[in-house]
């Protein structure tokens, strides 16, 4: 092949590369980024290995005690680079009312002058004095009718090795592209170009940062972090963002779920998904342990945090899991709460903003009951159980995160790689509520289950910068990740329930859950995890038309006489607690999604109008 003539710049293309406008754009941003140097990642062993190596070198990483953790890794953060920054992520899409009232929007011709064209443009020479590593990656197992490629361009070794365990990255992404096949090309910077000489932070960033989307030419900009899901574009950028887009277009559904299997003792397989926000249980809820006393019960994990649903030719929704891995939440994991992920984390992984113990191995806040005499901290400074007492220091950061391929999963369910996905029986929505939303409620309809996701609320968490436990609207636990308009979803979700249901096909039950709920006392009323297996046998009895329960104001809830209560000792005072309506609440509730609906009039659909309507009738009566 013919390298595009560059002063200076070797483009190192391997031979195997085939597709020509590929090629063309790597010159092109390489002479825009002025990067001192390409490198193609091919997503070998050996390769991810030698990036591991230098990234020692750098600092960047630190290698942890092999005979703790084989094959695994910590990166401290810059301070300043924890979390996704929701107020720096932009949907420029050609009309501001596409991108909708809950997303930050700018205009395409005014974004490309502040990243790409301008004067002052943020990418021009951003990669002065680093390598451009070249990230080819599937998200969806390669070469299946239901995946999408991606190619990433970015100045981080990290991100490329993050990259990795998350995606099918490498050679074999892009002999699915071949010669000219159709890409999502994916630009991302740390912003920190480098003077000759000049040596880098071992975290490098910038205090300016731009998470930006075009959705109409499904390009991806990422200017400024290296964190999470600003920097590892496959996932809330691409998998979300930009395929929500795409499914909106093409009559699918790219959403902020996991997606589990759940064998029952007869032997009958079913398949859930369940949308919960950030930091509100997909992980955890992915890799359930029954309870002892549900012998004969097995919950396998398919997805952990995203799932593309498409209309399969039976009528039914399929849903799959774009990913490779897991980038799960450190803190508050156990061997108690959630075993199958402690095991998943036994080797070859990348930890990031963990406490380091003294023995090389790594801490975190909820680990154990007894923390370490002493540790380092996810700052690099000295912490000890009495620091922590006076100045309140945490070992980990609280969205501290650990890295890790799905194959390590000792649940991980035998088909989670299939191209055809499962047939889901069931949606699960919930949100993080100290108060208000019972534990669990059936929706009598599909659009009031909708009705139910696109009113769902949560309190924030670390995952994203700003303040955290302020209840705010947040719809399909989409709302930092829709590439459109969010009442344009709602009618989507609509419409696709509309269309199978015409088909005479059976759709899926839509239920809401809150595992949240907290005491007078301020703590969790409800045990969770593991526990959560009752509210999910009670659900499944009624996909099989089994179970009773009772009308509630919006919708059916189990009586507790409804729930397997054996082995766990939860009376009749604590269920009520967790399961009851408050009149003035609710009233308030209600008044936070009329604010909602009038903030996405006039594309809210009015079906969702009559819906409140009615629950407003009943509460009044
Ligand atoms: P993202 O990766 O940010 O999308 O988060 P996630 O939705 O996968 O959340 P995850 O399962 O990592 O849980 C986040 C936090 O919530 C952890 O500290 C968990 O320990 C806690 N958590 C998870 N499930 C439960 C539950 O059932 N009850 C309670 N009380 N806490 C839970
Ligand atoms: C989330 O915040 O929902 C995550 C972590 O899954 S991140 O990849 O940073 O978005
Ligand atoms: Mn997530």
């Amino acid at each position: 092949m013919n390298q595009p003539a560059m002063e200076g710049l070797r483009l190192n293309v391997p031979a195997y590369v085939k597709h020509a406008r590929l090629v063309s754009w790597v010159a092109e941003i390489a002479a825009l980024t002025e990067a001192a140097d390409v490198y193609w990642c091919d997503g070998s062993q050996e390769e991810y290995d030698r990036l591991c190596t230098q990234l020692v070198e750098a600092g960047t990483l630190k290698k942890l005690n092999p005979a703790l953790r084989p094959n695994s890794y910590l990166a401290l953060s810059d301070p300043s680079d924890v979390a996704r920054v929701e107020d720096r992520t932009f949907i420029c899409s050609e009309k501001q009312d596409d991108a909708g009232p809950t997303n930050n929007w700018m205009a395409p011709a005014e974004m490309r002058a502040l990243l790409q064209t301008g004067q002052n443009a943020l990418f021009k020479g951003c990669m002065r004095g680093r390598t451009m590593y070249v990230v080819p990656f599937s998200m969806g197992p390669l070469g299946s009718h239901i995946s999408h490629i991606g190619v990433e361009l970015t100045d981080s070794a990290y991100v490329a090795v993050n990259m990795r365990i998350m995606t099918r990255m490498g050679r074999p992404a892009l002999e699915v592209l071949s010669e000219a096949g159709e890409f999502v090309p994916c630009v991302h910077t740390v912003g920190a170009p480098l003077q000759p000489g000049e040596q880098s932070a071992t975290w490098p960033c910038n205090k300016t940062k731009y998470i930006v989307h075009y959705p109409e030419t499904r390009e991806i900009w990422s200017y400024g972090s290296g964190y999470g899901g600003n920097a590892l574009l496959g996932k809330k950028c691409f998998a979300l963002r930009i395929a929500s887009t795409m499914g909106r277009d093409d009559g699918w559904l790219a959403e902020h779920m996991l997606i589990l299997g759940v064998t029952s003792p007869a032997g009958k397989k079913y398949h859930v998904a369940a949308a919960f926000p950030s930091a509100c249980g997909k992980t955890n809820f992915a890799m359930l342990v029954p309870p002892k006393a549900f012998d004969g019960w097995k919950v396998t994990t398919v997805g952990d945090d995203i799932a593309w649903i498409k209309p399969g030719k039976d009528g039914r929704l399929h849903a799959i899991n774009p990913e490779a891995g897991y980038f799960g939440v450190a803190p508050g994991t156990n061997y108690k709460t959630n075993p199958n992920c402690m095991d998943s984390l036994k080797r070859d992984v990348l930890f990031t903003n963990v406490a380091l113990t003294d023995d090389g191995d790594v801490w975190w806040e909820g680990m154990t009951d007894e923390p370490p005499a002493h540790l380092i901290d996810w700052q690099g400074k000295d912490w000890t159980p009495q620091i922590a007492k006076e100045t309140g220091a945490k070992a980990a950061h609280p969205n501290a995160r650990f890295t890790v391929a799905s194959t390590n999963n000792p649940v991980l369910d035998p088909q989670w790689d299939s191209t055809t996905g499962y047939a889901i029986d069931a949606f699960i929505f919930g949100g993080r509520r100290s108060t208000t939303v019972p534990l669990v409620t059936e929706a009598r309809s599909w659009a009031e289950g909708v009705y139910m996701a696109a009113t769902m609320g949560s309190e924030t968490t670390a995952a994203a910068a700003g303040a955290q436990g302020v209840v705010r609207r947040d719809p399909f636990a989409m709302l930092p990740f829709m590439g459109y308009h969010m009442g344009d979803h709602f009618a989507h979700w609509l419409g696709v329930g509309a269309k199978l249901a015409a088909t005479g096909a059976e759709l899926p039950k839509i239920y809401c859950v809150n595992w949240f709920r907290k005491g007078a006392d301020g703590k969790f009323v409800w045990p969770g995890y593991g526990e959560n297996m009752r509210v999910l046998k009670w659900m499944l009895e009624r996909v099989d038309g089994k179970a009773s329960g009772e009308d509630n104001l919006f919708g059916i809830s189990p009586r507790y006489d409804d729930i397997t209560w054996s082995g766990l000792d939860f009376s009749r005072e604590q269920y009520k607690s967790v399961m009851s309506f408050d009149h003035g609440a609710w009233q308030q509730e209600l008044k936070l999604h009329d604010e909602l609906f009038n903030l996405l009039s006039p594309r809210l659909p009015g079906e969702l109008l009559a819906i409140k309507a009615q629950l407003e009738h009943k509460l009044a009566a």
